[in-house]
């Protein structure tokens, strides 16, 4: 595993020691350097300095182009506009470069030697609960920064903090107490996920019915709760039975995304229902919150209800009862006290936000977050319908995720064997090309804007095959093999003796920038910045493919290597880049 230093930062690197050069007195000044449409780079960073100093900008990039060499890395550079550096870098550095990448099986990417440990609050669906589109955002951006944290070396602990607890179960439990069989399985064969929910659907619904039409459950569903808090054997016993029963399902829809949840990461809040009463302990000793109308209250300044008055973030409340902030507090002790976590990163709806302002903040007075461990709220939007309204069925229903995903995958499917058919998939390949187009449509489309806004859930414009979609993607990937299945005998091989055409250097120059976007998105807690790093790749390719014939017309020799390895670097950077966001890269489509 060897890092590889990009062209951008050579670059940097090389302009920032010119300029100390030229200006000693300045001390170290950053060249703002970004990629540019009139030459390779632009450094913009001249202009901010000349300001500083009362110089002349124009006057000052002369200076730093005198001290720069040329020859390697930069072949040209030169003054433009008010005192820009536009930078023309070798073709030959361009390929050296990549094939420093292409020999390391990290694509160059450095890999975090002394890394922190980040736990990731994700996909955390509820007991006996439906998912809805608002799981899916939370299971697939959190995904994505798993498995993207993981890349840049960071140990990550992963917790689906599932709604496994509440008053809610009392009426469950007590159900199912009076109604024992409803949660049996006949003959003991495994029941599919779509069971498990409607198992749970039903007796969630005539549990319901009974409480509020019936006092009396009411009160043994009351006293249900307290046997639960109170760890009763049989009531934990009935209580175990709905979470099981919840996990088949929520296995199944993960199954469904293609996606992993591994048992022992699922952490629900029940986990933390030892701690609460020495969490409220502490913040009571400390001061941190105090007693107000017979509940433990935590008081902020910037908090005020509608009304002016202080609205408190309530940890116990004045029935004793414990909800779901205790649950949040105990979970980050144990987060940071016994996982050790340097970061707890929370990927839940924007909607919770102020809870976790104040949870945070409250975690802060109490000593368990401070300057070394933090905490970050990865706050998505809301899924809307398109008519831009949250996403409803037409009867005004929240939508099942199962639903959704089943309707993408059959609208992909459909895209996958027009073309299919064409290029000779089987039956088989097209039903499981379509899954992986189909998912991978949903999860590109979720994670191709800004987490924290609204976006509209669209299956027409996700499964099409122009724009900026995750289908595109998938053949600009399959075309590279199908590339590699004509060229016969050739090979890739870097030449990086050979001059480049635009689109060759245009391709070479964004797949040089990989490692850069990966740690950006890593730090910024932002996988939209890896979308659309690929979609531009894709794109790029795209250009490259029609205007630089790889196999037909055949170029010579030397030419088709090179060109064999600019596409092999290609396809290897799309399909790392689509593992990151759990997107599939099928080898044909
Ligand atoms: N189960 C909650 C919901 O469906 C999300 C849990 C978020 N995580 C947390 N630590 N509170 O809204």
């Amino acid at each position: 595993m060897a890092p590889v230093t990009s062209l951008a930062s050579t670059v940097d690197q090389r302009i920032a020691d010119a300029l100390s050069a030229a200006l000693p007195e300045a001390g170290p000044a950053d060249p703002l350097l970004r990629r540019s449409d009139r030459a390779d780079f632009q450094a913009n960073g001249m202009l901010a300095l000349a300001k500083k100093l009362k110089g002349n900008p124009r006057e000052l990039a002369a200076k730093v182009v005198d001290q720069l060499a040329t020859g390697d890395v930069v072949k040209e550079v030169e003054v433009s506009g008010p005192g820009f550096l536009n930078i023309t870098v070798t073709d030959r550095a361009i390929i050296e470069t990549l094939a420093a990448r292409s020999s390391d099986d990290r694509l160059g990417v450095p890999f975090a030697t002394d890394p922190g440990t980040t736990v990731i609050d994700y996909a955390q669906p509820n007991v006996a609960k439906e998912m809805h589109v608002g799981h899916l955002r939370s299971a697939v951006i959190g995904a994505a920064m798993v498995e993207i944290l993981e890349f840049t070396g960071e140990n990550v602990i992963r917790r689906h903090h599932i709604g496994d607890w509440g008053t809610q179960f009392g009426m469950l439990i007590q159900y199912l107490t009076e109604h024992p069989h409803e949660l049996d399985h006949s003959g003991g064969q495994e029941v599919s996920g779509e069971e498990a929910m409607s198992n749970l659907g039903r007796l969630y619904k005539a549990a319901r019915t009974l409480f509020d039409s019936d006092e009396e459950f009411k009160n043994r569903a009351r006293d249900r709760v307290v046997a639960l808090q109170a760890g009763d054997a049989e009531t934990l016993a009935r209580w175990q039975r709905f979470v099981d029963e919840s996990k088949i399902y929520f296995h199944s829809v993960f199954d469904k995304l293609d996606m992993e949840i591994r048992d022992e990461d699922v952490v629900g809040e029940s986990g933390y229902n030892d701690m609460l009463e020495e969490t409220c302990r502490i913040l009571e000793e400390t001061g941190v919150a105090v007693r107000s109308d017979g509940a433990l209250c935590v008081f902020f300044d910037d908090v005020l209800g509608p009304d002016g008055n202080p609205t408190p973030l309530i940890v116990k409340k004045t029935n004793g009862g414990y909800g779901y902030a205790a649950t949040d507090l105990s979970a980050i002790r144990d987060r940071v006290g016994n996982l050790k976590a340097n970061t707890l990163l929370y990927v839940v709806d924007a909607r919770q936000s102020l809870h976790f302002r104040m949870v945070f903040e409250t975690a802060r007075r109490a000593g368990w977050l401070n300057d070394q461990v933090h905490a970050v709220q990865l706050a998505f939007g809301t899924v809307l319908g398109k008519d831009g309204k949250p996403f409803k069925t037409r009867e005004g229903e929240t939508v099942r995720l199962v639903d959704l995903l089943d309707e993408a995958v059959e609208r992909a499917s459909a895209v996958v064997r027009e073309k299919g058919e064409a290029v000779g998939l089987t039956e088989d390949e097209i039903v499981e090309r379509g899954r992986q187009v189909g998912i991978g449509a949903v999860k590109y489309a979720d994670l191709s804007t800004s987490a924290a806004r609204d976006y509209k859930f669209d299956l027409d414009q996700m499964v099409s095959l122009h724009g900026d979609t995750s289908v595109y993607i998938q053949y600009a990937y399959a075309r590279t093999r199908s590339i590699f299945g004509k060229a016969g005998d050739r090979t890739p091989v870097a030449r990086p003796e050979l001059e480049l055409a635009p689109a060759e250097r245009a391709l070479g120059l964004h797949l040089d920038q990989f490692g850069e976007v990966v740690a950006e998105a890593a730090s910024a807690y932002e996988p939209h910045k890896l979308t659309a790093y690929l979609y531009q790749l894709a794109s790029l390719f795209t250009t490259f493919y029609d205007k630089c014939p790889v196999i037909k017309p055949a170029p010579p020799q030397e030419i088709a290597e090179n060109r064999l390895f600019l596409c092999d670097l290609t396809a290897r950077t799309l399909h790392q880049g689509m593992a990151l966001l759990g997107i599939r890269t099928p080898e044909r489509l």
